[in-house]
């Protein structure tokens, strides 16, 4: 008897553990806040008619919140006392346009107080910033809560673009993403801009026998080179992820292809026959593409984590 006790006693306990705390649905707000998704839109739209790059931000906003604690808008929390926020960490490089954040989360508490959470926020403009650079739309599941903890030392769980496909197949298993996921949602790169120092390692000293990475086509190392000063005198300095990174398409696949891709972590798509395949089929099916990006981002965006319903996305209640 005792062992079939302990095995319901730990089933329960794993059910509450494991079990989405706040389970997300579709219509969530269509009564406490029926104009939320519109309104949440509206900002995104106002804010990128004004600068072009907002819809790379948000985009990857939502994933940087995603992958640490669940996307729990632990990534807008401001640093406070000797608690430096996840923002504040090294990896917070291009984070930008959380203003767009907090100007819908402005409307929202005017029109339904204390309802929408920043992380569901979040998760609409992520998907609205999409949409709004030609890229699929899809319905979001909601009812996220805001975390009340940001730690800038957690960002180092974060996948970094010097990893091998070992590495990246760990990172997203972690979280219960598949090598479909991570080949479907690293075309999130089809948007946006890098700075030179994410990908810096491999135009210059790669290592003790190669000077560049050999992954890297010459033409587009030398063209990198001339992007990037030798002792990285302007911090600002960088490229566009690919040449359409305002349209939401299937060309980041198509650098792959052709040795173009900024980061070794895209690169290393190929060295796996899985995601080789993967890739090539979205390099030659932008339809694929959005088909698996929206079914992975909407697996991405169901890792919940937080508490409560922030009325500022900057502070904890
Ligand atoms: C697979 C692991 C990933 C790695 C290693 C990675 C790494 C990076 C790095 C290093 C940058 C450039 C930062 C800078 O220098 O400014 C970047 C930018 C970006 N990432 Fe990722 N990323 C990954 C996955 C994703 C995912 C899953 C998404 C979204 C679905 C995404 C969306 C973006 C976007 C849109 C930008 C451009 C941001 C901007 O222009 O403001 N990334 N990523
Ligand atoms: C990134 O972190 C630095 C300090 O490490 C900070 O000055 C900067 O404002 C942060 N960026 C964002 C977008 O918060
Ligand atoms: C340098 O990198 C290349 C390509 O990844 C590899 O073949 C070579 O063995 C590496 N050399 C050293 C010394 O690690």
């Amino acid at each position: 008897m005792a062992p079939i006790v302990a095995l319901f006693l730990s089933s329960v306990l794993i059910f509450s553990v494991f079990s989405p705390v706040n389970s997300l649905s579709y219509n969530y707000y269509q009564k406490t806040c029926p104009h939320a998704e519109s309104m949440i839109a509206y900002a995104v739209k106002t804010a990128t008619s004004k600068d072009k790059t907002v819809p790379a931000a948000l985009l990857r906003l939502h994933f940087h919140d995603c992958f640490i604690r669940g996307c729990d808008a632990s990534v807008l929390l401001n640093s406070h006392g000797s608690n430096k926020a996840e923002k504040d960490g090294p990896p917070n490089l291009s984070l930008h346009a959380l203003y767009v954040i907090d100007s819908a989360k402005k409307d929202l508490e005017t029109w339904c107080p204390g309802v929408v959470s920043c992380a569901d926020i979040v998760a609409l403009a992520a998907r609205d910033a999409v949409a709004l650079s030609g890229g699929p739309s899809w319905d979001v599941p909601k009812g996220r809560k805001d975390g009340r903890t940001s730690k800038a030392s957690e960002t180092i769980k974060l996948p970094a673009p010097t990893f091998t496909i070992s590495q990246l197949q760990q990172s997203f298993s972690q979280r219960g993403l598949s090598l479909d996921d991570l080949v479907a949602l690293s075309g999130g790169h089809t948007l946006g801009f890098s700075h030179c120092s994410s990908f810096q390692n491999r135009i210059r000293n790669f290592n003790a026998t190669h000077d560049v990475d050999p992954l890297i086509n010459p033409s587009f190392a030398a063209k990198l080179k001339g992007v990037c000063p030798k002792n990285g005198k302007s911090k600002n300095a960088g490229t566009t992820m690919d040449p359409s990174s305002t349209t939401f398409d299937n060309t980041y696949f198509k650098l792959i292809l052709q040795k173009k891709a900024l980061f070794s972590s895209d690169q290393a798509l190929l060295s796996n026959p899985k995601t080789k395949n993967l890739v090539k089929k979205f390099a030659t099916s932008r339809e694929a593409f959005s088909k698996a990006f929206v079914n992975s981002m909407i697996k991405m965006s169901s890792l919940t984590g937080g508490q409560e319903i922030r009325k500022n996305c900057r502070v904890v209640n």
